[in-house]
């Protein structure tokens, strides 16, 4: 099943590594290490094989991926070794990212991004084509009427002038071409009425928002122990010291606060209340892709005693995430064959801040008393977030992963 993964961003940091891991895997010249999808609960053949991905991309930069590959190897990001053995692999994927079209509308500068999706589908003879955006974070999207019907949303795209940030217009090129659309970043991408109703019109299913990578993911595993072991958390703060590419960009206030509300929101949802305390990211040049997360955590517990827990994470970002972009694309491939369509809500285990309305905290729930007062490893239900009702999404990682295994096995039945 040839499956086309077209990146916006293509020549970023997360795009190459996961390209070149990719490639690196085909040639057998690497294990899928990070890749949830070759574990052993979630391998499945209702998904495209690893092998099966072909690459293809939007970017408005110019730099060769062989060498952007060999800056990724030079800060350690990937084996020098591995780009020195694709060179010929990476040279075939080069033409097909391609400059990002500019028109006079956005609904022309939308067709001709379809154009290009259209024509690498020919090219390769792909089955389907899921477009994944892994571009620069931007700004919270300034509000438009036309944002709240897919009708109105074309005829204002045919205006001069910007209705659609760049994120959600690969989204809405995605959609009316056929193609799946997944948002790794914390941009607005497809979160949009208009946008969700073309999903369903085009039949074809969406996922996002925002990689689950670092600082986020530890929250994701410790938060629902505070509130399993009944601790109260007074504070949580963090600090995230980042360089490389997204770095730079998240330097800018407006992509920053975007990036630091979808870091804060899983703990108000785990523990279903907010503790004091703010997430902060800050640019650090001299650390490139390595993301450093310092965090404070000051709890009570039984008759008020005061305590705190401290975690430093230190993780290579396009390394964690290009796996998860792997994942993804072969995921949502499968659903949209599936005939999935519209917010892929079980997938909430690779997001930060998961499409779906919020599943409340597990403490809340008395239907998983027993899974509480059971022994410490089953101190999550993991089966609750199979009987929520549909769309609802859990933010602790144990019930994300049970929901991803369940949806994973009924692709399989479908
Ligand atoms: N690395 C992680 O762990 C992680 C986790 C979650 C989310 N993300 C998100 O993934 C995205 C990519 O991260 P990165 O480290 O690769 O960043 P990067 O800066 O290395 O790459 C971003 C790329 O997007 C390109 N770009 C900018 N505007 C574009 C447009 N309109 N269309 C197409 N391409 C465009 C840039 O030229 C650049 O090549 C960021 O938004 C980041 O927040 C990364």
């Amino acid at each position: 099943m040839a499956t086309g993964v077209w990146l916006a961003g293509g020549r970023g940091s997360v795009a190459v590594t996961s390209i070149v891991g990719a490639t690196a895997i085909k040639a057998g010249l690497a294990d899928p290490t990070g890749c949830v999808t070759e574990l052993e609960q979630l391998r499945s053949p209702a998904l495209p094989a690893l092998t099966d991905l072909v690459f293809g991309g939007h970017d408005p930069a110019s730099t060769r991926l062989c060498k952007k590959a060999e800056a990724l190897a030079d800060a350690g990001v990937v084996p020098a070794r591995l780009v020195a053995a694709l060179t010929d692999e990476l040279a075939a994927v080069e033409p097909e990212i391609r400059p990002v079209p500019a028109a006079a509308t956005q609904l022309e500068t939308a067709a001709l991004i379809a154009e290009d999706i259209a024509a690498f589908r020919f090219r390769h003879g792909l089955e389907r084509v899921v477009v994944v955006n892994v571009s620069s974070t931007e700004p919270a999207a300034a509000a438009h009427p036309a944002h709240a019907d897919a009708d109105a949303l074309r005829q204002a795209l045919g205006e001069p002038g910007t209705v659609l940030p760049a994120s959600s217009l690969y989204a809405y090129a995605a959609f009316t071409s056929g193609c799946s659309y997944v948002d790794f970043t914390p941009s607005t991408g497809a979160r949009l009425p208009a946008l969700d109703s073309l999903a369903h019109r085009h039949a074809v299913p969406y996922a996002g928002h925002d990689g689950k990578t670092g600082e986020t993911l530890v929250k994701s595993v410790l938060a629902p122990m505070f509130a399993m072991r009944h601790l109260r958390v007074r504070t949580w703060s963090g600090t995230n010291l980042l360089g490389g590419g997204d770095g730079a960009n998240l330097a800018d206030p407006g992509a920053n606060a975007a990036k630091a509300t979808s870091k804060q929101r899983v703990l108000g949802e785990t523990l279903g209340y907010e503790p004091q305390g703010n997430t902060r990211i800050e640019y650090v040049d001299d650390i490139g892709d390595f993301k450093t997360a310092w965090d404070l955590i000051t709890f009570s517990g039984f008759l008020g005693t005061s305590m705190r827990m401290e975690f430093t994470w230190h993780g290579c970002d396009s390394a964690l995430a290009a796996p998860l972009v792997l994942d993804l694309a072969r995921l949502t491939a499968a659903a949209h064959k599936s005939g999935r369509t519209g917010p892929l809500t079980e997938l909430a285990f690779f997001f930060k801040d998961p499409l779906g309305a919020v599943l409340g905290p597990a403490t809340s729930d008395p239907r998983s008393e027993a899974a509480r007062t059971d022994e410490a490893g089953s101190a999550q239900d993991p089966a609750r977030a199979e009987r929520a009702p549909a769309g609802t999404v859990p933010h602790a990682l144990a019930e994300q992963w049970a929901l991803l295994a369940s949806f994973v096995r009924g692709l399989a039945d479908a």
